[in-house]
């Protein structure tokens, strides 16, 4: 027998959280890939800059941080003087992995002139030698910000970055990161569901390799693709990045068909928070996330500076 939605968020579960978000006075936040269960049960479900501006803004004393590594820490930066906690301390982002900041620093030295903007799936030591963060909503309007004699280094997803050169027409040093999970939704398979859906909409991730991205009709944000689908007429959507938020789309147009351009787009790391974590995570007030003050600070700028930069859709 398949477990459902319901049978996860049983009366009792819900009720103990209830109990324990009000004892500790604390916020659950998540991101728009996580389970669905979690988003059901959060506080606010977005994506990377929604999630960033809710946790600056949060007057919780507690914020539950349902997502990954990276995003709990820029919520620990934004917002020094509360608690935030990870339900796994594991789920990480190899993205975010794929550079450092003493490679950073190296390509720094070599172009003494660029701007460094950094995507906000990076570290928090990554964000302190940045200039800048970005997420993919608001990516294109922080570079377009910028002044044009400047060369930008931009880190570390290079489909990100060639999405942001393509809209700005502005020439970035890119960095060859990229998302393991993006990478696995095929071109072949998308121009196959295209024609077996001619009327669908093809929404795609600027994390999406660029074969998949020149098959889309629009290019967003999991928050825009959520805002879009809620203005369109089309009735058939065809979705291009992490399957989790095909949970919010359903809600937000339950009368349209939404289609998975893979089912191989499944972040694990995403998926590994569960209703018992954070259970667990408010009861015990664990896995407390903190950076350490002196990179806080300097990552602090450039995540300033993304929250301030909002984008044009
Ligand atoms: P957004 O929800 O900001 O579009 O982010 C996508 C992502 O890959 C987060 O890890
Ligand atoms: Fe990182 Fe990709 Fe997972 Fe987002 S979907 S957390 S970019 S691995």
């Amino acid at each position: 027998m398949s477990i459902t939605l319901q049978d996860k968020l049983n009366a009792k579960l819900l009720h103990r959280i209830d109990e324990l978000k009000a004892r500790r006075h604390a916020v659950i936040l998540a991101h728009n890939y996580q389970p669905d269960e979690i988003q059901e049960i959060a506080d606010f479900s977005g994506d990377s800059l929604g999630l960033s501006i809710q946790a600056s803004q949060t007057q919780a004393d507690v914020i539950v941080f349902c997502g990954v590594r990276f995003m709990a820490e820029t919520a620990a930066i934004l917002s020094p003087d509360k608690t935030v906690l990870m339900p796994d301390p594991s789920a990480g982002c190899p993205m975010a992995d794929m550079i450092e900041a003493e490679p950073l620093r190296q390509l720094k030295a070599k172009h003494p002139k660029a701007l460094v903007v950094c995507y906000v799936n990076s570290s928090a030591e990554v964000k302190a030698e940045s200039d800048y963060c970005c997420t993919s909503a608001n990516a294109v309007e922080v570079v377009r910000s910028l002044p044009a004699d400047r060369p930008i280094i931009f880190v570390p997803d290079r489909h990100l970055g060639r999405f942001v050169q393509e809209r700005t027409g502005r020439d970035l040093i890119l960095w060859p990161g990229y998302c393991p999970t993006h990478q696995f939704i095929g071109e072949p398979e998308l121009r196959g569901l295209r024609d077996e859906y001619p009327q669908a909409v093809v929404m795609a991730h600027p994390e999406c390799s660029e074969p998949v991205k020149a098959l889309a009709d629009e290019l967003l944000s999991t928050g825009q693709m959520l805002k879009f689908v809620q203005k369109s007429p089309a009735r058939q959507f065809i979705v291009a990045t992490e399957i989790g938020i095909l949970h919010a789309l359903r809600k937000a147009r339950p009368e349209a068909q939404f289609i998975a351009a893979s089912a191989r787009g499944v972040c694990p790391n995403m998926k590994k928070t569960t209703l018992d974590k954070v259970v667990a995570s408010l009861e015990n007030m664990q896995y407390e996330v903190t950076v350490p003050a002196e990179i806080a600070i300097r990552a602090k700028r450039a995540l300033d500076r993304m929250v301030e930069i909002l984008p044009k859709r």
